[in-house]
């Protein structure tokens, strides 16, 4: 059994982007959740930060975790360091007591302490269940103790959008383009296209967790720009074409998973009716692959239905006051 942190503030989006690369994903207080197996994709996902292979779970109290580990089987040998975190401030756990009460059991066991190069990194996570209406909260509080197996790679944080030799205003983050790309199902040997590319943000992250990106706009300035982003900034294959994602220049069932985010409302470039076009597209998508995502300023959950696709699952992200992005995964 793993532990996992999850990352964001909606632990409900973390747990359906971790269940792409681990199995049977279930939360147990808030950022926390624990999982049955782990995929090699883990390390790619945005809303995660690390799996652990779970000790145990105990009350959310420095006495109940040293408790927990002191009857733990330790089945490891050499350094250790332990890491203690109060997940998003959810507890009033004293972080660095945790830390030298459980570093003293692991000593009393036998092992040797080294912070800075350490074998093994012991986690032990506070968190309460974010249930407001429990009588008294802490009641509800998890300690969570496991050996750190892997923690997920943080460079696209330093990535920016602005940073890009190509930039427009209202480029998405790359870690809700991460999140995107790995729930259309994107992993090396797989082909993932957004036919709505705009800047290519989708495109740099579905590259980056190795699969093959496909991109189309229907603006020439787009697709230069996308292209120059992709050049500059993606090693390995990809293509990029100008072209209306009503009529997708692709052959039947040939791409692994859709992406795009559908332009908004209030952007004044789209010729026709932004319905139909959605609509189209989303027909499109369902000829060319058996999975999408579809993100946009309102929920696209019902036009794609009509499409003829299973709505998987929706969410909702507030980006700004005037700005929230629905996202509805679909098969
Ligand atoms: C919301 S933007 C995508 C932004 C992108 N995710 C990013 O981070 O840069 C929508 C894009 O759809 C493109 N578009 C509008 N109508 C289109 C059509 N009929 N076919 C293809 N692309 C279209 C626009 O040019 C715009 O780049």
């Amino acid at each position: 059994m793993y532990l996992l942190e999850l990352a964001g503030q909606d632990d409900r989006f973390a747990i359906a982007e971790a269940a792409t690369a681990a199995s049977d994903v279930t939360p147990i207080a808030a950022g926390l959740a624990t999982a049955r197996g782990l995929g090699d994709g883990f390390e790619t996902l945005a809303f995660a930060h690390r799996a652990s292979d779970l000790l145990g779970t105990t009350g959310a109290t420095v006495d109940s975790a040293v408790a927990l580990l002191d009857a733990a089987t330790l089945d490891r040998a050499g350094s250790v360091a332990v890491r203690a975190r109060d997940v998003r401030g959810t507890t009033d756990v004293d972080t660095q007591a945790a830390e030298r009460a459980l570093g003293q059991v692991l000593v009393d066991r036998g092992f040797t302490v080294d912070l800075d190069d350490p074998d093994h990194v012991l986690q032990a996570l506070f968190s309460n269940t974010d249930d407001a209406s429990a009588a008294d909260p802490g009641e509800n509080g998890v300690a969570a103790l496991g050996w750190l197996t892997v923690e997920t790679d943080r460079a696209f944080a330093d990535r920016q959008p602005t940073d890009r030799p190509f930039f427009q205003p209202g480029s998405m983050s790359p870690q809700l383009a991460r999140a995107l790309v790995n729930l259309a199902g994107a992993e090396p040997k797989t082909t993932i296209l957004d036919p709505m590319c705009g800047t290519g943000g989708i495109l740099l992250e579905a590259g980056r967790v190795g699969a093959t990106p496909i991109g189309g706009d229907a603006q020439t300035k787009m697709v230069r720009g996308t292209r120059q982003n992709l050049r500059e900034l993606l090693d390995g294959d990809w293509h990029v074409y100008r072209g209306d994602a009503s009529h997708i220049p692709i052959a039947d069932d040939s791409v692994d998973g859709v992406v795009f985010d559908a332009p908004y409302g209030r952007q004044s470039k789209i010729e026709g009716d932004l319905e139909d076009l959605v609509a189209d597209a989303l027909a499109e998508a369902r000829r060319v692959a058996s999975q999408a995502v579809v993100v946009g300023d309102r929920s696209w959950a019902e036009t794609a239905e009509e499409s003829g696709w299973v709505v998987d699952a929706t969410f909702e992200r507030r980006v700004h006051r005037s700005l929230t992005r629905y996202i509805a995964v679909v098969r």
